[in-house]
């Protein structure tokens, strides 16, 4: 476990007047409290689409179908999905050329998939396993945090 990294998110959750708010904190913490990544943020549920949300990184791709890429795979499994080489991926949706490994994390509550947290990093085989369930803690937390609060209001 990430102590720092798990300890900071869960402070910055504590200020949640609205989960555009805490989704735009999450993704620059990350984003800056890790090392080697290149970009780092949330896409959001609108029913059959993933709608591009807060990020960190280069402009990307506004929406993604169910069906397409590691964030649509992460949809269809509801569950994390780790590529340690995107170029090996037969569905990578390549953003940012720099990427070359991929993590992305379902936020799911009570069995309803809100979102993605997608992480993508310059070097092959970025993230172990403390990474990998350090973040899935905070994805926990932060969908226990930002159930009763609008988007944005
Ligand atoms: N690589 C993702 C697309 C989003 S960008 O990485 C920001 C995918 O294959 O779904």
């Amino acid at each position: 476990m990430n102590k720092n990294l798990y300890e900071t998110a869960n402070i910055l959750m504590q200020d949640h007047p609205t989960q555009l708010s805490v989704f735009s904190n999450l993704a620059s913490l990350i984003y800056l409290e890790l090392p080697d990544l290149n970009w780092v943020g949330f896409y959001l549920n609108q029913g059959d689409m993933l709608i591009l949300g807060p990020f960190m990184g280069k402009p990307a791709t506004t929406q993604i179908p169910f069906h397409r890429g590691v964030c649509g795979e992460c949809v269809r499994l509801h569950q994390t999905v780790y590529v340690p080489d995107v170029h090996l991926h037969p569905d990578h949706i390549a953003c940012d050329e720099a990427s070359n490994s991929e993590l992305v994390i379902p936020l799911i509550s009570n069995g309803i998939l809100l979102g993605v947290l997608d992480i993508d990093s310059p070097i092959k085989n970025r993230f172990d396993v403390e990474t990998i369930t350090t973040l899935e803690k905070i994805v926990e937390d932060l969908v226990n945090t930002i159930d009763n609060i609008p988007f944005f209001k």
